[in-house]
């Protein structure tokens, strides 16, 4: 049987566990009315729902039915992560304001550390849930210079598999700018044209530990500076140079400003708004 753990009465510790504290949790269950309070909780839900499918014997069948009021609605099941291996968890993702956004990240020391690399699982898991295209380790409440990502070739240009990079540095090679909408999943609902360097030289360690070298461009050099900004604290609105350009991403129903279509070259009248609905604008 796995240890059992029962937070009455104390939502604030199980956010604590959410966030990794003791980097214990596997599988979190709480009852309907508490996923409605906050987005921890849905988190929670999500948990729940993926572990079950996972690793449905390490649920007693009676535990989800033990729980009757808001109080005693948290069971969290503390099952040794060593005994379940490939658990993964989703992380609590820091939205705009939280002070972990605004942090320069410490390099990670030792990119072979097994713990660290379980949490790059976890970051993948999170960034999968969520929807994105790019997630860095501050994003997760997690202030080290680690990146994941992926550049889906429908977003335009080169189709780059799912990459982890680990004390990443990037330098522009070009004084060319481009302009094109971003979105972050610390920065929901909303998206930003953002001006970017066209072009520019990455390093960085790779999860294997090797090292990379190599000039990047088009979509995938945006989506690195975005991520690597998130390391020195620096979300893309500050990168914008025309705040009208930040928007509600549902408002783009009504059409794409025309000053961004003309930042990004684009003739007045095309159709070219259903790429803003791709969820992996999301960096
Ligand atoms: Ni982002």
């Amino acid at each position: 049987m796995p240890t059992e753990f029962h937070f009455p009465e104390d939502a604030f510790a199980l956010q604590f566990f959410l966030e990794r504290t003791e980097g214990l949790i596997d599988v979190v269950i709480a009852n309907d009315d508490l996923h409605l309070l906050s987005p921890a909780f849905q988190a929670i839900e999500v948990l729940c729902n993926r572990n079950k499918s996972r690793f449905p014997e390490a649920i007693p069948p009676d535990v989800s039915a033990a729980n009757s009021t808001i109080g005693a609605a948290c069971e969290a099941l503390l099952v040794g992560r060593r005994e379940f291996k490939g658990a993964m968890a989703i992380l609590k993702i820091a939205r705009m304001g939280h002070p972990v956004l605004r942090t320069i990240a410490d390099p990670v020391d030792d990119p072979t550390d097994p713990a660290f690399l379980e949490f790059l699982d976890d970051m993948v898991e999170t960034m999968d849930d969520a929807d994105g295209t790019g997630l860095a380790a501050p994003q997760v409440h997690v202030p080290l210079r680690a990146v994941v990502y992926f550049v889906s070739a429908a977003r335009g240009g080169e189709n780059v598999p799912l990459t982890a990079l680990i004390n990443p540095v990037i330098e522009p090679l070009t004084d060319e700018v481009a302009y094109d909408w971003e979105g972050c999943l610390s920065v929901p609902g909303m998206l930003g044209l953002v001006p970017r360097p066209t072009r520019i030289r990455l390093t960085a360690v790779g999860a294997d530990g090797e090292t990379i070298d190599k000039e990047v461009t088009g979509f995938h050099a945006r989506v690195l500076q975005h991520e690597c900004d998130h390391l020195d604290g620096i979300l893309y609105p500050q990168r914008m140079d025309d705040l009208s350009l930040l928007i509600f991403r549902d408002e783009l129903r009504h059409g794409m400003p025309a000053r961004a279509r003309e930042l990004m070259g684009l003739p007045p009248e095309t159709e070219d708004e259903e790429e803003l609905d791709d969820a992996e604008n999301e960096i």
